[in-house]
């Protein structure tokens, strides 16, 4: 029987032909060379071959009992399409990558399903889709469309790591065990979702941090579903999700096809963490455009410190405080645009206030590159309010679900970029806004869910959160393509819009709203389960903090900050003269460490409610093998604390920066005390080989 192996950067995905042809199968996923074939189990009862195999895809009708990501609507009063033979397969192997694809007829030839599994020599992310075509004369509906299956070999039962919350409470880690069962999460949002993260980890019941885990991730930023379904008493649990089938009908009318979003799954012989570790690699080098500080920079942004209150002096002041503390990008928030005072109008009129900005926006930007820095704005290309210009002009161009009444939340509607003379706009508005090329730096907004989608009277109205989010990526690849030297930050009222299709097309993300810095740390403890420190934007901002009370000292906000991509937020003008000091001397401590902290593997030790909380960066060759270690501490305030890295080398020696002593990785890894120096609460560790 042939078998295709797939190689990853240190794991193989081994896949063969169902004897009946009923699908691929998962022959293994793993760092073995050669995975062995699928063993059929010796009896069946109440099901048929092709429900217990490891499909890695599944019709409807296919099976009788199993689950199914496809399920096809022919409009004959019949739900469900079984392979009419076996599928046509193609291998192709062109160093470093590799590509599976199958492709499958049914209906007697009126539909065609191709199913790609591409790997990666360079990371471990194997990379998974289909694309479903109406081959007949009549048109097909697809209440489901999943992108893939996965077979996970954990069971009976799994634990489910998942990342979930809600609008400042962003990447909470929850975790179930589940011996038998189905968990799903998903978003109806239209966009990705506070509400829970495109991605789960799945490993035994028993083993989570240290046995074998898998990751599976969509990269998709409108609706969507994950499903986990232990199946009883089965050792495999089977994962499959894409685009959300309670809110989505795909219609293809003859002759038309549908390619789903990409499903990403990564295997990790050393548990969750290894997960993460793999994710990162992944993230880093095959979905960002670079890994250097150029499209990371260290930003001003004056949303904290000014909200709608934008005005050439008082921003022009903010600047000239903010080039001395050593940001590299000065950016203006809400309210720099027509009309924009409160949230309650201006959204959608893209051209300067004439009150706040009588010369337009060339003297700020002017005064900004006088001071050494970058100049960048906020914009919010997908929502309008009622009282703008654009609204006023173009009433038809927001979602409208028949005679529904329109629904507005933080007072603004969604524009339809499921219609091509809106995405159009949109596209032209930021051409004339990026036409002067000293704007190099863009924050991207979109602070509503786009619920009561639907263009009534459209075939494929029944698509609308699908087509948002294509528009959204046409918009955003043609900032990419013609914009190259523009940052693209990626916002959705915080962390409403973070997936793998957003990592490849911006540069960072801002997982948050939350700026308190305890509630902040436990915000980004979770993101970085899941997505890497070089994409995670984060910012110093004043205290007391609304939600989060707790008193932290001003460098223990820089050091959260620091975690990640560093801004700055606060009000620099309410700041003495000893704090700007300050600041300047942690953006410089920042700078220093900056590569490490974007490129390191990071490990976290413990959890941010604990008495200590570290994260570890561990640097390799490219930033001489530098470990940076970021502390914090709660009220407890220790004099020394016990930390134990485990990304240095066993044997190499090590210095800790500042200190006389030196000592080997595995020394260190053991536990040593390192005395808290940056702040009572907070500290940067960074150790340094010796000699
Ligand atoms: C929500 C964002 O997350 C904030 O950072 C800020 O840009 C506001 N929107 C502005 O309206």
């Amino acid at each position: 029987m042939t078998q295709w192996v797939l190689p990853t950067a240190t794991s193989s995905y081994a896949v063969s032909l169902a004897r009946d042809a009923s699908g691929l199968l998962l022959d293994g996923w793993s760092g073995d060379a050669a995975p062995r074939p699928w063993t059929e189990p010796e009896r069946l009862s109440f099901e048929t071959l092709a429900d217990t195999l490891p499909l890695e895809y599944a019709a409807m009708g296919t099976r009788q009992v199993s689950g199914a990501e496809l399920i096809v609507d022919f409009g004959d009063g019949q739900v469900g399409a079984r392979p009419d033979g076996p599928p046509e397969i193609t291998f192709l192997d062109e160093e470093p990558r590799c590509r599976l694809t199958a492709r499958f007829t049914a209906g007697a030839g009126r539909l065609g399903w191709t199913t790609v599994t591409e790997t990666d020599r360079r990371h471990d992310v194997v990379r998974r889709w289909v694309r479903i075509d109406n081959t007949g004369s009549s048109t097909i509906e697809l209440p489901r469309a999943f992108s893939a299956a996965w077979e996970l070999p954990v069971g009976p039962g799994a634990r489910i790591d998942y990342l979930g919350g809600r609008w400042s409470h962003e990447f909470t880690p929850y975790a179930v065990t589940l011996p038998a069962g189905e968990l799903s999460i998903g978003s109806r949002h239209g966009t990705t979702s506070h509400t829970y993260s495109p991605v789960v980890t799945v490993s035994a019941v028993t083993g989570g941090a240290s046995g074998p885990a898998y990751g599976i991730a969509l990269a998709w930023s409108g609706s969507w579903r994950l499903l986990v379904d232990a199946v009883p008493l089965r050792d495999r649990v089977r994962v499959g999700g894409g685009v959300d089938d309670e809110s989505a009908v795909i219609t293809l009318l003859p002759g038309e096809s549908f390619t789903s979003p990409e499903s990403h799954g990564v295997f990790a012989p050393d548990g969750t963490d290894g997960v993460t570790r793999r994710w990162h690699d992944f993230q880093r080098h095959a979905l960002a455009r670079s890994t250097g500080p150029e499209h990371r920079p260290i930003v001003y942004n004056s949303w904290y410190a000014t909200e709608f209150d934008v005005e050439l002096g008082h921003q022009s002041e903010l600047a000239a405080v903010a080039a001395l503390m050593g940001t590299e990008v000065f950016v203006v928030d809400d309210g720099w645009f027509r009309g924009r005072n409160t949230d309650q109008a201006g959204l959608g009129d893209w051209t300067p206030d004439p009150v706040k900005f009588p010369d337009g926006l060339g003297p700020l930007i002017s005064a900004v590159e006088g001071h050494g820095m970058r100049f960048g704005v906020w914009v919010e290309p997908e929502a309008v309010n009622p009282d703008s210009d654009l609204f006023r002009a173009h009433p038809d161009w927001v979602y409208r679900a028949a005679d529904r009444e329109l629904v507005t939340v933080r007072n603004q509607y969604v524009l339809d970029f499921g219609r091509v003379e809106v995405v159009a706009w949109a596209k032209q508005m930021l051409r004339d806004l990026l036409a002067d090329p000293r704007i190099s730096y863009l924050k991207w907004d979109m602070n509503r869910p786009i619920s009561d989608g639907g263009r009534p009277g459209d075939v494929h109205g029944r698509e609308w959160s699908l087509q948002h989010a294509r528009g959204y990526y046409q918009v955003m690849t043609m900032l990419r393509e013609e914009f190259p030297h523009v940052t693209v930050e990626a916002c959705a009222g915080g962390g409403g819009r973070i997936d793998h299709a957003v990592l490849a097309i911006s540069d960072v993300v801002w997982p948050s709203d939350e700026t308190g810095p305890r509630d902040r740390l436990a915000i980004q403890h979770g993101f970085l389960s899941a997505y890497p420190p070089s994409v995670m934007s984060s910012w110093v901002t004043d205290a007391p903090d609304l939600v989060d009370v707790e008193p932290a000292s001003f460098e223990f906000r820089f050091v959260v900050a620091m975690a990640g991509v560093l801004g700055i937020g606060s009000d620099l003008l309410a700041w003495d003269h000893a704090q700007r000091r300050r600041a300047a001397e942690l953006v410089g401590l920042y700078e220093e460490i900056r590569a490490v902290v974007h490129n390191g593997r990071v490990v976290r030790h413990g959890l941010p409610a604990d008495d200590v909380y570290a994260v570890e960066f561990g640097g390799g060759v490219e930033q001489g093998h530098r470990t940076c270690v970021l502390v914090y501490a709660r009220s407890t305030r220790p004099e020394t604390v016990q930390i134990r890295p485990t990304t240095l080398v066993e044997d190499r020696r090590y210095r800790l920066r500042g200190g006389p002593d030196t000592f080997t990785g595995g020394e260190a890894a053991a536990g040593i005390d390192v005395p808290f120096s940056v702040s009572a609460d907070a500290d940067v560790l960074v150790f340094e080989p010796a000699g």
